[in-house]
């Protein structure tokens, strides 16, 4: 069986700046601005949080991903300087006094480890940086971004904007095997700094789910509205926790012993009260404390495509002066008026069974034993991709509605 693809881009347009700093508290109790890692779950977590509250017209089903905004926002850190810098490593949850350790060496061994091919997993991203040609780039960062980024300064005549958009989109489609299509949208004339980046996810369950198990079933969306989906399925060990508090159960799905798709699922399928919770320590001690147990165990089959509006929660968060006139961006370029326009995020989530080589081993799990527990994902639910060795997530999202995309 095979699993979930993803992939996942972000876009920000740079053009100008602000100044107003805000201070954010969802760095963690015992904040260590150096611990790349754990600083990104942190970020992401917070990130998630606004961009699912009510008030941000965030859509049903949606999936973030913390390296790919992460890489983004570092590499727009690295050619900024004074409190534009600050800010944007503040809303990172990292320490700006160590900015240039941070953003140079410190964010090319996280690159790398994060690259890392384990088995059947395939996780991998990119990041690009179109700048208008009537910038020069500065030198250094085009040293810099190449060498600790592995990308560098590509330029572009923005004031032919669909043009610069159409080769913009032709280059992330043909560099994503067509999976990523038109990526950039509503470029203006006035644009200066494209950066964007997307991820490709792709694994196979530890435990396949065939599609001989796959049956349809009902899902309740919200009080008002059910509706029929396919759930595949699978009788097997599963790690479980049981959170009474929070009237939620985590459930542990397995791609690799290192890497797990971590299902969190509402009793009564009302996601707030877990997001308005939801915290680092809340998912490590799901992971930690979680209990083998035997499951009969449904997934519905989901598909996510989302564009995510993240610029509204970055400044939220206290990246405000990026995005301002007043921007100091001046280590990509001296030139006067450079700024963040926009940033976009999107990402491309497949879980299903994907059956396409193993089925050994398979076949008997869809059988149902008298001893193992019944439980269906039939309800909305929170999922992340957490990287154990890395202590880190790699996607964090939910599904409200598994029949929307
Ligand atoms: C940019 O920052 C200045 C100074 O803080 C502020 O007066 C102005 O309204 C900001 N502009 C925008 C577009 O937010
Ligand atoms: C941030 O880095 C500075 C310089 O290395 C250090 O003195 C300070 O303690 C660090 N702050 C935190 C919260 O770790
Ligand atoms: C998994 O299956 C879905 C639908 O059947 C398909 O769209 C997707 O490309 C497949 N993914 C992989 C990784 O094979």
């Amino acid at each position: 069986m095979r699993l979930p693809l993803l992939v996942l881009f972000s876009v920000s347009t740079t053009v100008t700046f602000k100044n107003d700093k805000q201070k954010e508290d969802g760095c963690g109790g015992q904040w260590d601005g150096s611990d790349l890692p754990k600083a990104s779950m942190h970020f992401v977590v917070s990130l998630y949080k606004l961009v699912s509250s009510k008030t941000e017209n965030a859509p049903p089903n949606f999936f973030l991903s913390p390296f790919s905004i992460y890489t983004t926002l570092a590499m727009l850190g690295l050619g900024a300087r004074s409190s534009t810098q600050q800010q944007i490593l503040d809303v990172m949850c990292l320490n700006a006094s160590q900015a240039d350790k941070i953003l140079k060496d410190d964010f090319k061994n996280f690159l790398e480890k994060s690259r890392t091919k384990q088995g059947e997993v395939d996780f991998k991203f990119s990041n690009w940086l179109f700048l208008d040609n009537s910038i020069s780039p500065d030198t250094q960062y085009q040293q810099d971004l190449l060498n600790y980024y592995s990308t560098y300064v590509q330029s572009i005549d923005f004031k032919a904007p669909s043009k610069a958009e159409k080769i913009i989109n032709e280059q992330v489609s043909g560099h994503s095997d067509g999976k990523i299509e038109d990526l950039v949208r509503n470029v203006k004339s006035c644009t200066l700094i494209v950066l964007l980046d997307y991820v490709k996810f792709n694994a196979k369950w530890e435990s396949p789910f065939t599609s001989q198990g796959t049956k349809r079933g009902p899902f309740k969306v919200n009080k008002l509205k059910t509706i029929e989906v396919e759930m595949m399925h699978q009788v097997g060990q599963f790690k479980t926790f049981k959170d009474h508090a929070h009237d939620c159960v985590a459930v542990e799905v397995p791609y690799t012993d290192q890497l797990v798709l971590l299902l969190i699922v509402p009793n009564n399928g009302d996601l707030d009260e877990v997001e308005n919770k939801l915290s680092t320590r809340l998912i490590e001690r799901y992971l930690n404390k979680a209990k083998t147990s035997l499951l009969d165990l449904y997934i519905p089959i989901t598909f996510v495509q989302q564009e995510v509006n993240v610029q509204s929660a970055l400044m939220k968060m206290g990246m405000i002066q990026a995005f301002n006139e007043t921007a100091d961006l001046s280590g990509i370029s001296t030139q006067p008026g450079l700024k963040v326009s926009g940033i976009f995020h999107k990402t491309l989530i497949n879980i299903a069974e994907n059956q396409t080589e193993s089925t050994e081993g398979a076949i008997i799990k869809v059988f149902t034993l008298p001893s193992a527990l019944e439980f269906k994902i039939d309800r909305p639910f929170l999922a992340l991709v957490y990287n154990k060795p890395m202590n880190t997530i790699l996607l964090l999202g939910r599904v409200i509605d598994p029949s929307e995309d």
